[in-house]
């Protein structure tokens, strides 16, 4: 696979240059004019190197090779810091920036090369090796409507805030979660499950992956009934997962509500699985039906997680004490009614950690990633994909 290598320059001529000499060697082109470009483009494209320009108006190099190593999506890409300065003190800022390396213009097309290929090999030997290490986190509702889409969805937010984070909405024919965020292509999943699982490559599957503006990254299915009978392989489902954890720290699964002959099948991928319940008699026996059948499937109860949604408020419901009777099962998160957060956040199409980061509901998804993230690493080397 060719090495990606961003190329940042407000001066297009100096970015022609530059990119027509590194396509020539092989290397996959990709180009920014500006520090914002160059922010998202590094956000959603995920460069093996890049390659920048100190004086840029708007935002320096200096700023953004900052934000860059701020950012936990963007921090370990090496950075060639590329400029017509030559002083010491403007190649300090750049090392104290974040910097990798410095080169000064005009610089000799071979010394750029050699450069560039010195850096790739330091960082191609300290990458983890590609083996699927992240964790995975299934979220399946007792029963459609319960809130698990959206769950999902501000979990996965609000983990991406500090790693790498994937979310894969598992519904072909069923997907709501684009439309959610505000995407109008959301066919990403129907693409790649309709291939052969031979073709599923990280290469095809990065393809796919489409990043939301507040960074979470996402592998989306339509709402078109056309993708309901799409005869999905479950060796393809699985391969996909495989090759995400190669690329993520966590992998989050939008499975739809109950189980189905292809999430019994992905149940067995995860390291935790999230249960969406609501607290009435229906969503609960729902539930119980669902424990059972997965604690079959072989998932022990330390890595089941149930989660209360309370979606209306009514002294009506069954309390929790209650319900984790009824289950026999502690409640690992009880989320607070929020009809109208929820709804304007739909409209807006953004997870509500982000829309109302202040909300009683913002921190307690914010609590549950947290506690989610902390327990799966607790156990991480133990039981972890046994
Ligand atoms: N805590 C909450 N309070 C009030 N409304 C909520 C809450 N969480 C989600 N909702 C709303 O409930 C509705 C259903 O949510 P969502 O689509 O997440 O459910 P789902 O279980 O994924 O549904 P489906 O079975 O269709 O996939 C949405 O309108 C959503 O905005
Ligand atoms: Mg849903």
């Amino acid at each position: 696979m060719a090495e990606k290598i961003l190329i940042v320059d407000d001066d297009v001529d100096s970015l022609k240059l530059i990119g027509l000499m590194l396509q020539r060697q092989g290397y996959e082109i990709l180009a920014a004019n500006n520090g914002q470009q160059a922010l998202s483009k590094a956000r959603s494209d995920r460069p093996n190197l890049i390659i920048l320009d100190v004086m840029m108006p708007d935002m320096d190099g200096y700023e953004v090779c900052r934000r860059l190593r701020q950012d936990a999506n963007t921090q370990a890409i090496p950075i060639i810091m590329f400029t017509a300065k030559t002083m010491v003190d403007d190649k300090v800022a750049g090392f104290e920036a974040g910097a990798d390396d410095y080169l000064t213009k005009p610089t000799h097309p071979a010394e750029l090369a050699s450069r560039i290929k010195a850096i790739l090999a330091r960082s191609a030997s300290q990458r983890q090796p590609e083996t699927d290490r992240a964790l995975t986190i299934g979220f399946l509702g007792a029963k459609g409507g319960a809130g698990t889409t959206t769950l999902a969805m501000n979990v996965a937010a609000a983990m991406s805030q500090n790693e790498p984070t994937i979310l894969i909405d598992f519904r072909p024919g069923q997907g709501t979660l684009g439309m959610a965020l505000g995407f109008e292509r959301s066919t990403g999943m129907a693409n790649l499950l309709s291939r052969p699982t031979s073709e599923i490559t990280v290469r095809v599957i990065e393809n796919e992956i489409v990043t939301h503006s507040s960074g979470v990254r996402l592998l989306l299915s339509s709402a078109r009934p056309k993708e309901t009978l799409l005869n999905i392989s479950p060796d393809g489902a699985s391969a996909v997962i495989h090759h995400l954890r190669t690329i993520s720290r966590s992998v989050l699964l939008d499975l739809g509500a109950g189980l189905n002959r292809l999430t019994a099948h992905l149940i067995q991928e995860l390291d935790q699985l999230i249960l969406a319940v609501e607290p009435n008699r229906i969503s609960l026996s729902m539930a119980r039906e669902i424990l059972g059948e997965i604690e079959q499937l072989g998932m022990s109860q330390a890595r089941i997680n149930i989660v209360l949604i309370n979606r209306a408020q009514s002294s009506l419901q069954i309390p929790w004490q209650e319900a984790e009777q009824i289950l026999g099962h502690e409640m690992t998160a009880i989320i607070s009614p929020a009809p109208e957060l929820a709804f304007q956040a739909a409209e807006a199409g953004f997870p509500i950690i982000l829309y109302q980061p202040n909300s009683i509901v913002a921190n307690q998804f914010s609590k549950l990633a947290e506690e989610l993230s902390a327990r799966i690493r607790s156990v991480a080397g133990g039981e972890l994909h046994s």
